[in-house]
């Protein structure tokens, strides 16, 4: 199954690539920032008809599509691109992201790194791949000496001064601190150990879906700020290699 989820996120990227840079319809979501282009509809449609062709009975959560609820054990979590505002400025930082869960955990995981020809993947309990190369998080424990990522929501100003205060500790607190654009990537960057951590105060289930599996099957962990279990919904998320996840917490949760 692996295969043919990395079969249609590549064919999904290929429509990305082709509008990348071209003159494309843009309007706006929950926000004056929440942008969607024809190609986040494109690069949706493009999966779905894939899913409802090769998996008829299955449930569906695409973001920009919602959901489509049936009794199958199976659901798919869709984000057709994530980094769109990147996409739609020219930055070239903006991936594919699909997941397979089944009875509500995720089994499967594919991101496509659009630009830079790269598939992530992961299946559980069988490791996590850039391509066909086996990831591990990084063995940095010293938050001092750690690079980190972040991203912020749409809805920032409801988020204010928090975000503002954690950013700020983080970036006197360890290396440096990123904000890439597409959460799915910032996931992968750890599951691969680039980045040592990742946080965000609220992404939707298509944003982390498949980057989740790929930290965990690289050895890392991903939880909420308080470092319990995530839930599934809009949500909190620190994703670590696992050794600086009690110093990253104790930031977000003071
Ligand atoms: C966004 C990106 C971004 C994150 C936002 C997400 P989108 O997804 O993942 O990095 O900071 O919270 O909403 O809108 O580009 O699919
Ligand atoms: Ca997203
Ligand atoms: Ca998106």
């Amino acid at each position: 199954m692996i295969e043919k989820i990395i079969q249609i996120a590549e064919e999904a990227g290929e429509i990305a690539r082709e509008g990348f840079r071209t003159n494309f319809d843009v309007e706006f979501k929950s926000t004056s920032t929440d942008l969607i282009t024809e190609y986040d509809k494109k690069c949706e449609a493009a999966i779905i008809n894939f899913i409802k062709k090769e998996y008829p009975s299955h449930s569906i959560l695409a973001e920009e599509s919602g959901s489509s609820e049936n009794a199958s054990e199976y659901r798919w979590v869709i984000d057709p691109i994530d980094g769109t505002t990147n996409f739609a400025h020219g930055l070239p930082i903006f991936s594919v992201s699909i997941g397979l869960q089944k009875n509500g955990k995720t089994i499967l995981g594919v991101v496509n790194d659009v630009m830079m020809d790269t598939i992530y993947s992961a299946e559980l309990g069988g490791g996590a791949y850039r391509n066909n190369q086996k990831l591990k998080v990084s063995s940095t424990n010293d938050l001092q000496k750690s690079l980190l990522v972040t991203g912020f929501p749409y809805d920032i100003s409801k988020y204010m001064p928090q975000l503002t205060e954690q950013f700020s500790e983080f970036l006197l607190k360890s290396r440096a601190v990123r904000r890439l654009g597409s959460a799915a990537l910032d996931l992968c960057y750890v599951a691969s150990g680039v980045f040592d951590g990742f946080w965000e105060a609220k992404l939707n289930p298509w944003d982390y879906c498949a980057g989740k599996l790929l930290v965990e099957e690289a050895g890392g962990k991903v939880t909420d700020f308080t470092q319990s279990e995530l839930n599934f919904e809009k949500t909190e998320l620190l994703a670590t290699n696992g050794k600086i996840h009690n110093q990253m917490s104790e930031i977000l949760t003071k």
